[in-house]
């Protein structure tokens, strides 16, 4: 049966509905205005995903905690002078942005430790790869391309979308000397990306609505490999007869050096530096990273009243294996899938009750 609405009803509910969705919006805004996560406080929220990366996780947690509380105190001001027109705030503004450069081999968690912060900070996320990006492409459509991205990650909402964090993978891929791939210069992608990280202002138009959008307010963190950049700064501590951690000393010049431009290094003044992750602190990754591999295998398990057990032996063993693939974490889940398949196959209906994962059992499966 269905139901007719007179004009009068109609047009009730469209306005409550249209109330809704702007609380709803101003909602979403309001906890970022109101961000107020110590470093400290971040930090040991990341510990309970991102294990190992101490020095590292405790750079990134400061930078971050430090930019939101800056965004969200200059938006309240400028809340304040445009009569709370939070579109105006956001024109009328411009946060000082501390950009991060995130430095470390494949799989050690520099993506997994950014997408996790901005949980935590409950802002939207995307991940753009700078090698699918052209000279031409960057200024043009593929800014617009972020910030749909951005939209769709924050829900639809503009404003909160305009105050993500957007993490730019391979970044050492696009670095002057070394842009083998295609046949443009990393140099002009690196001068468009300059232009992006600094603010690109685009109107997304669709049906009757147009969105001002803009990356001004928005956090960019910039991710690689940087393979041969520890020799790089060993070199350059070498000659001046300096001794110590590496990574306490990568500085601009040996970035430049690298094949950076200079400009593009300077917006991401915060260098975070991670390292490969030891074969420990993969085996710690199986049991006490919340996002854990095995934890997950335990869960979907136990839906089907299978307990899984597994040895500490074990744990090292798929450890061990994960270390030696060398893509960093990434290895343990591939491992884990090809330790269970057999058995996730065949047991669910046909038995209940424990099975045990123990280092035989690995060997058994993997050879
Ligand atoms: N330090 C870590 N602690 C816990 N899990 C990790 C860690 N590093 C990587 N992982 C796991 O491995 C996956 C791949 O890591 P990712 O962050 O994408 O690597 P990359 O450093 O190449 O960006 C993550 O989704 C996460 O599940
Ligand atoms: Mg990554």
């Amino acid at each position: 049966m269905t139901y007719s609405l007179t004009e009068e009803k109609r047009r009730r509910i469209a306005e409550k509905m249209e109330q809704f969705r702007q609380r709803q919006v101003g909602d979403a805004v309001e906890h970022i205005l109101e961000f107020n996560k110590t470093p400290t406080t971040l930090k040991s929220e990341l510990d309970r995903f991102v294990i190992g990366q101490e020095k590292g996780k405790k750079i990134l947690a400061t930078a971050i905690a430090f930019h939101y509380r800056r965004l969200g105190s200059s938006l309240k001001r400028a809340l304040g002078d445009f009569k709370g027109d939070i579109e105006a705030a956001l024109k009328g503004t411009r946060t000082p942005k501390a950009n991060i450069l995130m430095v470390g081999p494949t799989g050690c968690g520099k993506t997994y430790t950014s997408e996790t912060a901005s949980e935590l900070v409950g802002v939207p996320f995307v991940v753009e790869d700078l090698t699918k990006f052209s000279e031409v492409g960057y200024v043009g459509m593929n800014v617009t391309d972020i910030l749909v991205d951005l939209l769709v990650s924050g829900g639809g909402n503009p404003y909160v979308a305009q105050m993500g964090i957007v993490y730019l993978d391979e970044m050492d891929k696009i670095a002057a000397e070394t842009s083998t791939v295609r046949d443009v210069s990393g140099k002009g992608v690196q001068k468009g990306l300059l232009k992006l990280v600094e603010g690109v202002d685009n109107t997304l138009e669709f049906g009757k609505e147009r969105l001002n959008l803009s990356t001004k307010h928005v956090l960019f963190i910039a991710g690689g490999a940087y393979d041969s950049l520890e020799g790089i700064v060993r070199n350059r501590l070498a000659r001046l007869n300096v001794t110590g951690d590496w990574r306490d000393h990568l500085a601009t010049e040996d970035l430049v050096s690298f094949g950076m431009e200079r400009q593009l290094v300077g917006r991401f003044p915060v260098r975070v530096v991670y390292d490969r992750l030891t074969t420990q602190e993969l085996q710690d990754i199986l049991i006490k990273s919340a996002d854990s591999p095995l934890l997950a295998y335990v869960q979907d398990l136990k839906a089907w009243g299978i307990e899984l057990r597994y040895t500490e032996d074990a744990l090292a063993e798929i450890a061990r294996r994960a270390k030696k693939e060398g893509t960093g974490a990434r290895g343990l889940t591939g491992i884990l899938h090809r330790v269970l398949l057999e058995d996730m196959f065949r047991l669910p209906g046909s038995y209940t009750g424990e099975l045990m994962m123990d280092g035989a059992y690995i060997r058994e499966k993997l050879g």
